[in-house]
């Protein structure tokens, strides 16, 4: 695997790769890897011959007060997972490479129709930071592929609408979520929770998946069913930002016919803000 900070060097092994005839396939991250990301690296695989991960805490995606300066920077170890994982380049950008201008003088790339609402409106300016980076990335690496996790529901959707939007001519896919033996979706900020808030945080999938098991059974009452979920959640102990059920293509609220429905859900245990989400075909 090569690791490549600079530009120019990653210019050069893209030139080279495409030369070659490879294509290659972007998994952007912030590090501290799990399983969760590996498993984007095993499905890049299957979309392309090199396969490129990016680690980068991008500031413009914290808010005040959020966790930019904790979250978990653990490079080496992350190195050593993707080795094995067989990943063909690292790249770890500066903020200067990815912000040649400087941060707050940034150009803003951003999708309104689908950033304002639900984690947009608990982190307001979150998504303009994803899509923003996300839309860097992509300049600098050129990717044929980019993958993204279906844990982050709403930053996908996002993702692929900007590309369309854009025409970047970039294919998008989207991994299951990888999940502990008792249904907590792995992420990084699962670590911020105490012994007694992580046997309490797998509430959040079953509440989901209890949502999901009453529109199995026919049930269309959405917005019972979402007070349900937000008092079960409060109960547990979670601050609820929000439980919704949505049309899954845009999250536009559903009518009853609607065959594919997301249902998602945020909330905060302890010092962590726990996110998830399941697609349903009825
Ligand atoms: P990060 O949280 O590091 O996640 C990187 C990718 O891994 C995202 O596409 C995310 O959806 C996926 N992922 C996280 N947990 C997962 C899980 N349990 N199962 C499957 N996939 C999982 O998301 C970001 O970084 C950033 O917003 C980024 C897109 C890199 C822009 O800065």
């Amino acid at each position: 695997m090569q690791t490549v900070s600079d530009t120019e060097e990653l210019r050069e092994l893209r030139r080279e790769w495409g030369s070659a005839g490879d294509h290659i396939a972007l998994i952007p991250t912030m590090g501290n890897l799990h399983r969760g990301h590996l498993s984007l690296v095993e499905l890049a695989r299957e979309h392309a011959e090199k396969v490129v991960v990016s680690i980068f805490v991008n500031p413009t995606q914290f808010g005040d007060g959020e966790d930019f300066e904790e979250y978990p920077r653990t490079l080496d170890r992350d190195k050593r997972r993707l080795v094995r994982a067989g990943v063909d380049m690292l790249y770890v950008p500066a903020a200067e490479a990815l912000y040649p201008f400087g941060v707050e003088n940034a150009t803003v790339v951003s999708v309104p129709a689908l950033s304002n609402d639900f984690c947009g409106e608990f982190r307001p300016g979150h998504f303009d930071g994803v899509s923003s980076v996300v839309t860097r990335l992509f300049g600098l690496v050129r990717p044929d592929v980019a993958v993204f996790g279906q844990k982050d529901y709403q930053q996908q959707l996002i993702i692929r609408r900007m590309t369309e939007d854009l025409s970047l001519r970039i294919r998008i896919v989207t991994g299951q979520t990888v999940r502990e033996d008792d249904g907590l979706a792995l992420s990084s900020r699962n670590q911020y929770l105490t012994d007694e808030e992580r046997a309490i945080a797998p509430t959040l999938f079953q509440t989901l998946q209890n949502i999901g098991t009453a529109l199995q059974a026919g049930k269309r009452n959405f917005e019972e069913l979402e007070e349900e979920a937000v008092a079960t959640l409060t109960k547990a102990g979670f601050i609820s930002d929000y439980v919704c059920i949505r049309r899954a293509e845009n999250l536009a609220v559903p009518d009853r016919d609607c065959d594919e429905l997301v249902v998602f859900a945020a909330g905060t245990l302890g010092a962590a803000r726990l996110i998830d989400n399941i697609v349903i075909t009825v």
